[in-house]
């Protein structure tokens, strides 16, 4: 029965109930493959398609359609379009720039430049860290709505491919493809964040949150441009990162200190609740060629009001004291802050400490021995010190500043005296 069930032709078949064990393989069947692979030249020919394929995929340049570069790595496009960056393939980004922002570009590999956001990129420290980005080749977005920022501060870049410049008022949304984002766009000077307060503070606030929501979405990494201000009035002399500050929440000046220090606190919660990754930088009193000239700075004002033959406007008895950094030494502190691996926040000025006079001592050596000193009451919440401990910045970032106030001073007064008197050629050097 068994033997029909299983019957296909008409040929008897041999039946044999009895299980017979398979015969092993003689031993030369493994070496069978081999010996063929060797019989007739294969193995030769195997060998040269690999070195075809090698070199064909080597040549040929990746379809340009689909890739987006990031840094020196190519990542498809579909992984960074703006509707898809919310899933999640900011760790793509991330991992591939974390490569690169260690500095681990291979011996011998020409470094690729980065696309980089400079918001408030034509104000006075911006258009200085542009200046730097783009000489190390990088591309560098400016977005600014020239509130106290000027065109003349960036011209000399406009022609070159790798520098754009976009009128934008960051407290609206702005959708770019970028690996990082300096974000400096807020006005500094007291003249300028009193003139609008709820703008300025809606500017730290609102602006700071479409950055941020930027730098989550493209997985770029972000860097805010707080300041020392968020130390309000400090208790503690000289101010440590750790110092949690003595600010006033409902004065004039509060509109820039709290609107900093809520940047700040925005900047933490999109690192700690989304991921992004950040960089803090507290700024301490900066000078430079580029300052808009009667920003009511006091360094601006004394070099403006001894070129012009007017007395130096000192508030109270001008013995409260500031830090003055170059702007060089400050540009230098925040590209090391964001290519290095600390979120900081890090106090970026220079302990160097003079009293308001001290200051008209050394603009009076610098432009004119003879200027005069006006005094008049103080402003309101005017802080009586001011240094920034900068241990940190050392330890970690490997920064000190370098820039003398006596070295750094002559090279802002040149830039005044032609911006004054009219002997016209932009965009200032920095170099000191
Ligand atoms: N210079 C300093 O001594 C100092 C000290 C502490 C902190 N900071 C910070 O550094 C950054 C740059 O300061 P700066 O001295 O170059 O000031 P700045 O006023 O010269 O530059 C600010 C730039 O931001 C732009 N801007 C302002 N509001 C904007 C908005 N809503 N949208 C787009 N652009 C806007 C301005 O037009 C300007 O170009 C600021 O965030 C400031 O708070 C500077």
């Amino acid at each position: 029965m068994g033997s029909e069930l299983i019957f296909r032709g008409h040929e008897s078949q041999p039946v044999s109930d009895t299980y017979t064990p398979k015969q092993p393989k003689p031993w030369f069947s493994v070496t069978q493959p081999i010996r063929y692979m060797l019989r007739e030249q294969r193995l030769v020919f195997v060998l040269v398609g690999i070195a075809i394929a090698t070199i064909v995929f080597t040549l040929l340049p990746p379809s340009s359609t689909s890739r987006v570069e990031y840094g020196h790595f190519t990542i498809p496009e579909t992984t960074t379009r703006l509707s898809q960056y919310d899933q999640k393939p900011m760790y793509e980004h991330r991992s591939a720039f974390h490569m690169y922002s260690s500095g681990k570009v291979p011996l011998g590999l020409k470094r690729k430049g980065l696309r980089i956001v400079v918001t408030g990129g034509a104000g006075f420290v911006g258009s200085h860290l542009v200046d730097r980005l783009m000489e190390r080749g990088d591309s560098v977005i400016v977005v600014d709505n020239f509130f106290t920022g000027r065109k003349e501060n960036v011209m000399h870049h406009f022609g070159n491919p790798r520098f754009e410049l976009i009128r934008h008022d960051v407290v609206e949304p702005l959708l770019l493809e970028v690996d990082q984002i300096y974000h400096l766009a807020c006005p500094a000077s007291p003249v300028h964040y009193k003139f609008n307060p709820v703008k300025t503070i809606k500017t730290n606030v609102v602006g700071t949150l479409n950055m941020l929501g930027l730098a989550k979405r493209v997985g770029a990494r972000f860097l805010l441009t707080s300041t020392s201000e968020v130390y309000g009035d400090p208790l503690q002399h000289p101010q440590v990162e750790t110092y949690w500050g003595n600010v006033n929440p409902i004065g004039v000046r509060s509109c820039y200190d709290e609107g900093k220090r809520t940047a700040e606190t925005l900047t933490m919660d999109y690192h700690r609740g989304a991921g992004v990754e950040v960089r803090i930088a507290r700024i301490f009193n900066t000078y430079g060629p580029r300052m808009c000239i009667d920003d009511g700075r006091v360094v601006s004002n004394f070099v403006a009001q001894a070129l012009r033959k007017e007395p130096m406007t000192v508030y109270g008895d001008g013995k409260q004291t500031r830090s003055f950094q170059y702007v060089s030494d400050l540009v230098e502190g925040l590209m090391r802050l964001m290519e290095g691996e600390h979120v900081g926040p890090f106090n970026l000025g220079n302990p160097g400490e003079f009293t308001m006079l001290e200051l008209a001592g050394v603009v009076r050596e610098t432009i004119d021995p003879d200027a005069k000193i006006e005094y008049k009451p103080n402003t309101e919440d005017d802080p009586h010190k001011r240094k920034p401990d900068i241990t940190k910045a050392k330890e970690l970032l490997g920064w000190q500043p370098k820039v003398e106030l006596r070295k750094g001073l002559p090279l802002m007064v040149s830039d005044f005296r032609k911006r004054i008197f009219g002997d016209h050629k932009e965009g200032g050097a920095t170099t000191a």
